[in-house]
């Protein structure tokens, strides 16, 4: 299938909008970032260069060069009506709340020409949730992305029951030439795929080891000896930063926030937050 998709718009330029938006950059889209301020724009540079950096360090077809040229293919702005005029699709990762999200899709929708498709990348919340602020639910879905994009590339797609299947499946294919792997979901699904398994995966690993069963690197052993995967389940606390899980227990039930509390007064209280800070479960260099 052709993709009528060409010119891509990201608003937020945070952790992962600023990824999003120079992985579409760096596989040869036009992109346009926005975000609220002119001084927050500034730190959006910032964050570009350093990922062109990475990309370089960490990705062989991105030498020569061709990390920076990717750099050209984006343009910063805090005017949000010139940064969705002509946009084919409009990727939103801003903060995580709910008003300001449907706030945003409510300007959107007047802003935006008809042709333009919207897509949430939120990790919590449902399209549903914010599908009649966009004035277009047939044109909205969640397209959502993994930390770290170059390198965790999956792409969970989900649209609503409003969503046009025909829209859904020309984000998919935009999926694909941005360099990701599509996942589609048919339905709704909080947590998407990822989130759906790894959750309660990471809850079953604290249990064993906040119950005294067994220690992080016993548990961490046996899923790695018994299952062959490359690492268990408190490498993947390191990895994401403890904080993010933390907070998902805090807000659990009652079972989750004991778990949180142990992971706040062993670890997170004493600095160990993960791979960023040298130290989580595991120390490193
Ligand atoms: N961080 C992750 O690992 C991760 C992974 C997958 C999905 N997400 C989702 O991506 C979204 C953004 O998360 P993040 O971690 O990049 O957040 P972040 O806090 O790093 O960045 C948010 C950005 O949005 C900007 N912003 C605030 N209000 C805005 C507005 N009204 N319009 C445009 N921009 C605005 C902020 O200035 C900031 O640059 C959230 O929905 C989150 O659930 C995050």
């Amino acid at each position: 299938m052709t993709n009528s998709i060409k010119k891509v718009t990201v608003l937020g330029t945070g952790v992962l909008g600023s990824q999003i938006a120079f992985q579409s950059a760096f596989k040869g889209f036009t992109v346009t970032a926005y975000d609220i301020s002119d001084k927050v724009l500034e730190t959006a540079k910032d964050r570009f260069e350093k990922l062109a950096e990475t990309y370089a360090n960490e990705m062989p077809d991105a030498r020569d060069g061709k990390a920076q040229e990717a750099l050209s293919r984006l343009t910063l702005t805090s005017d949000l009506k010139d940064a969705v005029a002509d946009a084919d699709l409009v990727i939103e990762a801003i903060p995580e709340i709910l008003d300001l999200k449907r706030d945003t899709y409510q300007k959107l929708g007047e802003l935006a020409p008809a042709k333009t498709i919207f897509a949430t990348n939120s990790s919590t919340l449902l399209p549903s949730d914010l599908k009649d602020s966009t004035g277009r639910s047939d044109k909205f879905l969640a397209l959502h992305f993994a930390n770290r994009v170059w390198q965790f590339n999956t792409a969970e797609i989900m649209g609503t029951t409003d969503t046009d299947p025909a829209v859904f499946a020309e984000v998919v294919e935009f999926a694909k030439a941005i360099g990701m792997v599509p996942i589609e979901l048919h339905k709704e699904k909080a947590g998407y795929v990822l989130n759906s398994l790894l959750v309660p995966f990471l809850n079953a690993a604290a249990e064993l080891a906040a119950g005294g069963y067994a220690d992080p690197s016993a548990v961490d052993d046996t899923w790695r000896i018994a299952t062959g995967a490359p690492v268990g389940p408190f490498q993947i606390y390191d990895i994401i930063g403890l904080t993010t899980p933390y907070n998902i227990m805090a807000n659990g039930d009652a079972e989750a926030q004991k778990l949180a509390a142990w992971l706040k007064e062993n670890y997170i209280d004493k600095g160990k937050l993960g791979l960023a800070t040298g130290e989580g479960f595991y120390k490193y260099n």
